[in-house]
């Protein structure tokens, strides 16, 4: 990206430091020359107001940028390399063939500026950089490719954005806000761009042409234009310093996302910028200041107090504007949830506006308590605001954003927030269901490749046995003893079956597969015989009431067992055999990629078949492990998940395969690193990872040797399609793909729903159930939360 990003800023010369001391005068920058970080040496328009040159960064680092130069506080109004800062002793150099490098200090260069037509360069005396070719045509400007700032006499032209800085005072790299001239219809807005929604501030300079932002350099007014009529489409400043030319101007996106006009008085040594003219009046109202679960207050409109709701603790406490983390993460939903679980906060004159993707329905014609009562007894819902003059209660679901002060004299409304009890609440989970303690360590190991990973990673955390992973989250149902139509073979049958245990299928995590030929129902059938291996050694009753459960599922998604085999210490199911093999192979297979059309399909049915187990079986199960490998596909290719039930038949010790374990843990859930309790969830985590890999057709993590080296690169998918979908760009992983530009809306409904799915923090996952709406187009899909890939 930051290479890309390096790309576009075709720009570039410095004067060699010896002529910029001389030339102060003569702003023509010739080929051959360059400049270094750390010589203090830049390159100044004629008058001396503007800078271009290596920018020191309080990290040691150097931005290449333009700065107001004559000023104390030498404000960075452009830079090339926001995003990637150079070390020391790096340096930039225009060449004898008209390129523009930037040689970092580890040598690695970045070819900025690839044109031979390019002649000269300078700086004007405006804080334009521009390149000229020989017969002074301007063939690039610093002007055209604006980072967070305007100068007087630049014009931001449709489509273009600003993004605000980071952090103003010590990392310029890419921050939380944006300003856009919306390209589709020439609206001026202020965005939290990590959120595709909404914007919250705007100019409503709508459908009427192109329009672009001025910033006239005779009356130093800031407005946006109609550029075909050439008139003023909106006023924003109303009275600029005069005479303008006794002031330096700029306006800028700021750390906290307002567009602000600002002046600097240039007589006198004692000055600073003063603000000409504001978007923002409030400045919580701007969206995610202060983060996901965080709470703006800002009693005098300018400084920003970001604290965290109740029950919730900051990100990082040195950063309040990243936001909170929950204390207690709990699913107000499961169904053993219980009302003493959590109370409910009243918080005065706060709000939760601007999110349509928090928003449940709404209670009109309601009172305080009933607002209450809803935020009490809706599962879903994790507060509610009750505006006392309209008399309506609007309820929010997770993730809670933009919590805010509201201003009481204004708004006149209350906030009811639904706030975890934090007492324990694993234990009295562990203590409602006790399990043994063989069962628990036996489910934890299994279930999770931990061992792998935790050597891997370097994180330990004990202890082992009192965390309770992946077993059924009701109390184990005392259940009538069923009929069920499963068969009970001796070893011998299954041996004359599978001719002698032969043909194998497949190696497991689970033992070996072989191929068999069974009479049932006086009909030969061909079977795949399971033979366990490495299962826990437990007496015949577990085995037995776990494959009952098993036995038990009927679901079109998912492989059928048949029957079984218990008999001395032989252990094995037998399953109807699936002629079109694995997933994995289906998608990355020697042959042709297959359909959109039977990718969409098996999508569907995994999550189909996911939604039976999860919510629609007499026991819940979840699987654990689900993967490519582990969906197989029959003669019309209708997807079955294979080897579910089985995550806690596994002895410790046991890991799970022997592959690369980046390579498996791309489908674990993050909680299951955090020591945190490990629901259903962890399964829509490795199905929407499964979803993405079905829809791109891509794996997970792919190696590919990287251009012009001899390293290795990784290309992880999810972080991949996050990113694009970050800038609000999700078209851009389709762009070559015509199979899937055809059926774009569908395509782009099904990624939403992957990228829903891979929320790290469980609780904003949806629920299979919610997972095969949406991918059915029943439910609609909302916007993904963006921002909450690190607040688990
Ligand atoms: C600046 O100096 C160069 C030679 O060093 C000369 O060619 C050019 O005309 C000068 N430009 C101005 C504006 O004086
Ligand atoms: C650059 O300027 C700073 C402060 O003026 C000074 O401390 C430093 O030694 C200078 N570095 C060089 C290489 O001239
Ligand atoms: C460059 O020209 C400006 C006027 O354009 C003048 O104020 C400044 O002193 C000059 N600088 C040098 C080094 O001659
Ligand atoms: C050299 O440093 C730059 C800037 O930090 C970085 O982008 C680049 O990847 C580094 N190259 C190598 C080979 O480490
Ligand atoms: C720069 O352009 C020249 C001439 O077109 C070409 O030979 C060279 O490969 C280019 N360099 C890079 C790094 O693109
Ligand atoms: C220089 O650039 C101008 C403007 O881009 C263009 O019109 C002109 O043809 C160019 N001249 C040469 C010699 O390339
Ligand atoms: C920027 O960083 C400074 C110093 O770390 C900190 O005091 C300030 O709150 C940060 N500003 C924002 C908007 O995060
Ligand atoms: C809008 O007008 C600007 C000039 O003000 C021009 O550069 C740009 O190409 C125009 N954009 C469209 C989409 O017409
Ligand atoms: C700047 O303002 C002046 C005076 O109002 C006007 O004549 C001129 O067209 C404006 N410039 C732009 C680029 O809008
Ligand atoms: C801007 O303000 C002036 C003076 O108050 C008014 O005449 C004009 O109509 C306004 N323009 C727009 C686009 O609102
Ligand atoms: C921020 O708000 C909290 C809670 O209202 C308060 O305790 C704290 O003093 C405030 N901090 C500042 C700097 O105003």
């Amino acid at each position: 990206m930051a290479v890309t990003r390096i790309l576009l800023w075709v720009f570039t010369f410095i004067l060699s430091s010896h002529c910029s001391c001389t030339q102060m005068n003569n702003s023509t920058i010739n080929l051959g020359s360059s400049i270094s970080a750390g010589s203090n040496s830049s390159w100044k328009s004629p008058s001396g107001d503007f800078a271009f040159g290596f920018y020191p960064l309080v990290t040691g680092k150097y931005l290449v940028g333009i700065w107001f130069d004559k000023i104390s506080e030498k404000t960075l109004v452009w830079s090339a390399n926001r995003d990637d800062p150079a070390g020391k002793g790096s340096s930039i150099k225009l060449s004898r063939t008209g390129q523009l490098v930037l040689r970092h200090s580890n040598g690695t260069e970045v070819v900025i500026y690839n044109v031979t037509s390019t002649d000269s360069a300078s700086m004007q005396d405006n804080g334009n950089f521009v390149l000229r070719n020989s017969s002074s045509g301007i063939i690039w400007q610093s002007f055209n490719f604006p980072t967070n700032t305007i100068l007087l006499g630049q014009a931001l032209v449709m489509g273009q954005k600003l993004y605000s800085n980071a952090n103003d005072t010590v990392d310029y790299s890419i921050g939380r806000f944006k300003l856009e001239i919306q390209e589709s219809d020439g609206n001026v807005l202020l965005k939290a761009f990590h959120f595709s929604y909404p914007a919250y501030w705007y100019t409503a300079t709508v459908n009427n042409g192109n329009v672009s932002l001025v910033f006239n350099k005779t009356t130093a007014f800031l407005y946006p234009i109609y550029v075909e009529k050439n008139s003023k489409a909106y006023n924003m400043t109303s009275a600029a310093p005069t005479p303008i030319e006794d002031f330096y101007h700029r306006a800028t996106i700021n750390d906290k996302g307002n567009f602000q006009q600002l002046a600097f008085y240039k007589g006198n040594g004692a000055s600073q910028w003063d603000v000409v003219w504001e978007a923002i009046k409030e400045p919580c109202t701007v969206d995610n200041i202060c983060g996901v679960f965080g709470f703006c207050t800002s009693p005098d409109n300018k400084i920003v107090n970001c604290t965290c709701l109740p029950g919730y603790s900051p990100r990082d406490p040195n950063i309040p504007s990243k936001g909170c983390y929950p204390n207690v993460v709990m699913e107000f939903c499961a169904p053993n949830s219980l009302a003493s679980d959590f109370t409910i906060e009243r918080l005065d004159d706060s709000d939760f506006p601007n999110f349509d993707f928090a928003n449940l329905a709404k209670i009109e014609q309601t009172d305080e308590d009933g607002c209450r009562e809803e935020v009490m007894n809706d599962c879903f819902c994790v507060a509610g605001v009750f505006y006392r003059e309209s008399h309506v209660c609007y309820k929010k679901r997770m993730p809670l954003v933009n919590g805010r002060r509201s201003n009481p004299a204004t708004n006149n409304m209350v906030a009811f927030l639904k706030v975890p009890v934090e007492n324990d609440n694993l234990d009295r989970k562990d203590k409602k269901e006790s399990p043994s303690s063989a069962v628990i360590l036996a489910s934890f190991l299994s279930c999770s490749i931990l061992a792998v990973l935790f050597a891997a990673i370097g994180i330990y955390q004990h202890p082992w046995a009192q965390r309770y992973i992946c077993v059924q989250l009701q109390p184990p149902p005392k259940r009538k003893p069923v009929e069920i139509n499963l068969k009970a073979y001796s070893f011998q049958d299954l041996q004359e079956a599978s001719n002698g245990f032969k043909n194998i299928l497949g190696q497991g995590a689970f033992g070996t597969v072989y191929s068999g030929v069974l009479t049932l129902e006086d009909e030969e059938v061909e079977v795949a015989v399971k033979k366990l291996e490495r299962v826990i050694e437990r007496g015949e009753k577990e085995f037995l009431t776990e494959v009952q459960v098993i036995g038990l599922t009927h679901h079109r998604n998912l492989v059928r067992l048949l029957g079984y085999c218990n008999e001395h210490n032989h252990r094995l199911l037998v399953y109807e055999l699936m002629q079109n093999g694995t997933l994995s192979n289906f998608l990355f297979g020697e042959e042709e990629r297959p359909s959109w059309e039977s990718r969409a399909q098996i999508a569907l049915g995994i999550g189909r078949g996911l939604l039976y187990l999860h919510e629609e079986c007499e026991t819940q199960i979840i699987h654990c492990d689900i993967k490519p490998q582990n969906v197989l596909l029959d003669n019309n290719n209708t997807a079955k998940i294979a080897d579910f039930g089985l995550a806690k038949l596994l002895m410790p010790n046991q890991t799970r395969t022997n592959t690369n374990v980046r390579g498996t843990m791309g489908y674990i859930a993050p909680e299951w690193l955090k020591n945190a309790p490990v629901t259903a969830k962890v399964d829509v985590y490795s199905f929407g990872v499964m979803l993405l890999e079905i829809i791109y057709c891509r794996k997970h993590m792919e190696l590919h040797p990287a251009a012009e080296s001899a390293e290795v690169e990784y290309t992880i998918l999810t972080d991949w399609v996050l990113s694009c979908v970050r800038d609000g760009n999700l078209e851009s992983t389709v762009s070559n793909d015509t199979e899937l530009l055809s059926d774009y809306k569908r395509f782009e409904r099904m990624a939403m729903v992957g990228v829903w799915c891979i929320c790290s923090n469980p609780t904003l996952r949806p629920s299979m159930k919610k997972v095969v709406q949406m991918l059915e187009g029943t439910v609609e899909v909302e916007v993904p939360p963006l921002v909450d890939a690190q607040i688990f």
